[in-house]
């Protein structure tokens, strides 16, 4: 990086010490929350859109990798630095702008976190419903970048949904407004929806118009129990097709439901699988809802129903549902939760035929699976538990992710359904989307030809596989 010690200069005179440099904050910007680790050679914190414009010049100017950053709550490695450069940290960019229930929109900027957004919109009455497991954490750009939802994606869809216009700096450093304030636009090309999964390589998003709806006035929800994960997938495809939709089903399977119990005291029973079944609205319609839920799930053979109205218990269960991915690092000390194939959505149908084959992979190749997630929607958290200090429990783990991916593809589904490419998804993702992968990269070298804006991501991805350097030891090499 021929201009790096001049861009740094610059950069130390427009940001003070909101410019650094030295070993611990690397240390810190150099993962997010997935099994990476690399080390930038800077790290910078704009507060304005002045600022990232003055950011994005000079690392264009002197060819210098930027990697924009939210709260490092992704999973795929999307944030970590594989090629150095500065990491651009949009957490202080953090206005909510307008809150405008009258016109359905709210204007935030980048570094708003998911929840307290939710907690201003509050008294309006009104909420950004995507719901996703991070979601005190998240930040909407980060979400926006990636695409993130959750578990009310079946009623509510993902973020995409609600984007409708943003500020976004191109690597040029030029300032570009894409889309409206309004509910509809045809016009010309949808360029908010483009930066929606560009995950940081084709600009740095510094404002975005959200669209936000009526909070539902009520929740009922039920705690269904099976003897077979065969009958849980397939109850969720029955409440649907009859016709139903719930404002969210969520799948755990066996051992998701014991470590839920020991991490969380949940207080589910011990079967094979559990859906928890969510209706929202008014209340009469809830009621109805659920009626016809209670229906289809023993025509569907559960062994039982609880349905309740008492938030005291739904929190209970949803604070459960909520432990997995933290309880599942305690299953055994020497196994470490890794987020390798964790996250495929695929027609919901087809659910249950998953997990079952995603069981059968993990006993060939002697990993351990946990299958849960938003079988509402077709989306799958699968999370393996590996000896990350053990070459040949990663070996086994490659391969374990390549034969889910087969598998994934087979059912006509997709590698990631919420939380992005990165680089843990880049190879299956490159085979996923083959046939748009020449028009993805066209667009990115016309919005970016010097490959500045998080190279080596997604389709930039330049390895067979997905091991890069790993967080595990955590020493710095
Ligand atoms: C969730 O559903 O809780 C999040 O997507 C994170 C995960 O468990 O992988
Ligand atoms: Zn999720």
């Amino acid at each position: 990086m021929p201009g790096k010690e001049e861009m740094f200069k610059e950069l130390k005179k427009l940001l003070g010490d909101r410019f650094r440099v030295d070993l611990a904050d690397r240390y810190c910007y150099s993962t997010d929350s997935s099994i990476y680790r690399a080390l930038p050679d800077g790290v910078a914190i704009p507060v304005n859109t002045e600022e990232v414009v003055a950011i994005v010049k000079l690392a264009n100017e002197h060819k210098v990798p930027l990697v924009p950053r939210g709260a490092g709550t992704g999973l795929c490695g999307g944030a970590v630095p594989f090629k150095g450069g500065v990491v651009v940290d949009l957490q202080r960019m953090d206005r909510i702008k307008e809150i405008r229930p009258e016109n359905l929109y709210c204007v935030v900027e980048p570094g708003v976190v998911n929840d307290e957004l939710n907690r201003a919109l509050k008294p309006s009455g009104f909420v950004f419903p995507t719901s996703p497991g991070s979601g005190e954490a998240a930040t909407i750009g980060g979400m926006v970048a990636l695409n993130a939802s959750g578990m009310r994606a079946i009623k509510y869809g993902a973020t995409r949904d609600y984007v409708l216009g943003m500020e976004v700096v191109l690597p040029t450093g030029e300032v570009c407004r894409c889309g409206t304030r309004t509910l509809k636009n045809s016009s010309g090309y949808q360029l908010e929806r483009l930066m929606v999964g560009s995950e940081g390589t084709l600009g740095i998003i510094t404002e975005i118009t959200l669209r936000i709806v009526i909070m539902p006035k009520s929740r009922a929800v039920a705690l269904v129990t099976f003897d077979h994960m065969e009958k849980a997938g397939q109850t969720v495809s029955n409440i649907i097709a009859r016709p139903i939709i719930p404002s969210s089903m969520e799948l755990m399977d066996k051992t998701c439901i014991e470590v839920a119990n020991k991490g969380a005291d949940a207080g589910f029973p011990e079967v094979a699988a559990l859906l928890i079944i969510e209706c929202d609205g008014e209340i009469e319609g809830v009621r109805r809802e659920m009626k016809l839920v209670e229906e289809v799930c023993r025509k569907s053979g559960c062994i039982g129903f609880e349905a309740t109205e008492d938030a005291s218990l739904y929190e209970r269960w949803h604070a459960g549902r909520q432990s997995i991915l933290p309880a599942l690092g305690r299953l055994k000390p020497e196994l470490k939760i890794v987020s390798l194939a964790d996250d495929m959505a695929i027609p919901i149908a087809n659910i249950a035929k998953a997990v079952m084959a995603f069981d059968e992979i993990a006993k060939r190749n002697k990993v351990i699976i946990a299958s849960y997630g938003h079988a509402s929607d077709g989306n799958l958290h699968t999370k393996m538990l590996i000896d990350p200090e053990n070459p040949d429990d990663w070996k086994r783990a490659e391969k374990a992710t390549k034969e889910v991916y087969d598998a994934v593809l087979g059912y006509h589904g997709t590698v990631t359904g919420e939380h992005g490419v990165g680089v843990s998804k880049a190879p299956y993702m490159m085979i996923e989307r083959r046939s748009t992968i020449k028009a993805m990269k066209a667009i990115k070298q016309a919005l970016d030809p010097n490959n500045i804006m998080n190279p080596g991501k997604m389709f930039d991805w330049d390895k067979p596989g997905i091991m890069a350097p790993l967080r595990y030891p955590p020493e710095v090499k």
